[in-house]
């Protein structure tokens, strides 16, 4: 296992690259903001196996201050450097590029950003605007300073993930965005950064997103209004959650749920801990 470089300025990050650029190979990027857990390092997994041994895998590690709101916990969000070091070595990734602040934000706050459109004041957006325009424009960011053929994202954040490649094809930045399957704890419960913020109890509680997820996914064949009420009903039945939403959409979040493919995305609080997670779900209907 051999450790992974680290570039903390553009121009080592430039260098590190070099040699795999020179010879023709590609690169595989997976932003990150940090406190990596099993489900980053299925992503680094994810990215080393798209590459051959001559590519390179970077993995950024960058709290992106603006894409966090007032009040938000951006002074407490995990920082686990040396921790994240090891997954990254583990997972086979050659870089790992840790900027501080100014190297991604020399200027301040930028005064060009990446406007999300109506997509990103939905769901999450609603309640944290600004949220992702501040994604976006560090995924921007980074693929200008990283320069990747291809860019590995988790589905947990499936709005994020949707987001993205709309930028990536609306801009047409020609990079290759894949998405990862969520990777879950046994109790179900989506491997979060923010799951740190849970105690034991609410560790437990926070497992009714996922059993409610499921619920809903199970009754897909029964149709739309089946799907939200078993969903709804698993919600309901556990104290302790606090429910933002519970959304039945198409893949791509644009239109009401066709027949089809479809995906239920939910979003609650646990104590003070606001958790995501999502579903793909097969709908069916009385009339097919
Ligand atoms: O998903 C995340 O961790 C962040 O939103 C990302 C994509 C690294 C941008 O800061």
């Amino acid at each position: 296992m051999t450790r992974p470089v680290v570039a903390s300025t553009r121009a080592d990050l430039a260098s590190a690259l070099d040699p795999t650029r020179s010879g023709g190979g590609r690169v595989a990027l997976v932003p990150t903001m940090g406190a990596l857990h099993e489900g980053h390092a299925a992503l680094v997994s994810t990215a080393r196996g798209r590459v051959t041994d001559a590519d390179a895998v970077v993995v950024s590690v960058f709290v992106n201050p603006l894409q966090f709101g007032p009040g938000e916990d951006l002074d407490r969000y995990p920082r686990t450097f040396e921790a994240d070091l090891e997954v990254c070595a583990d997972r086979g990734a050659d870089v790992v590029f840790a900027p501080a602040l100014p190297e991604v934000y020399p200027g301040g706050d930028p005064e060009v950003t990446v406007e999300p459109g109506p997509l990103g004041g939905v769901l999450e957006g609603a309640t944290r605007p600004g949220h992702y325009r501040g994604v976006l424009t560090v995924v921007a960011k980074l693929f200008g300073l990283v320069r990747p053929d291809a860019a590995v994202f988790g589905q947990k954040d499936y709005q994020q993930l949707v987001l993205i490649r709309r930028m990536v094809e609306d801009l047409c930045m020609g990079v290759d965005v894949v998405g990862a399957a969520t990777v879950r704890e046994p109790s179900g419960l989506a491997m979060s950064s923010r799951n740190a913020y849970l105690d034991p109890e609410q560790r437990v509680t926070a497992t009714v997103l996922f059993r409610a997820l499921q619920a809903g996914a199970a009754a897909g064949p029964d149709g739309p209004e089946a799907v939200l009420a078993a969903a709804h009903g698993v919600i309901r039945s556990a104290p302790g959650v606090e429910l933002d939403y519970l959304t039945l959409t198409s893949q791509d979040l644009a239109d009401p749920p066709p027949y089809g493919e479809a995906r239920l995305l939910v979003a609650a609080r646990v104590g003070t801990t606001r958790l995501i997670d999502n579903v793909p779900v097969a709908l069916g209907g009385k009339d097919l």
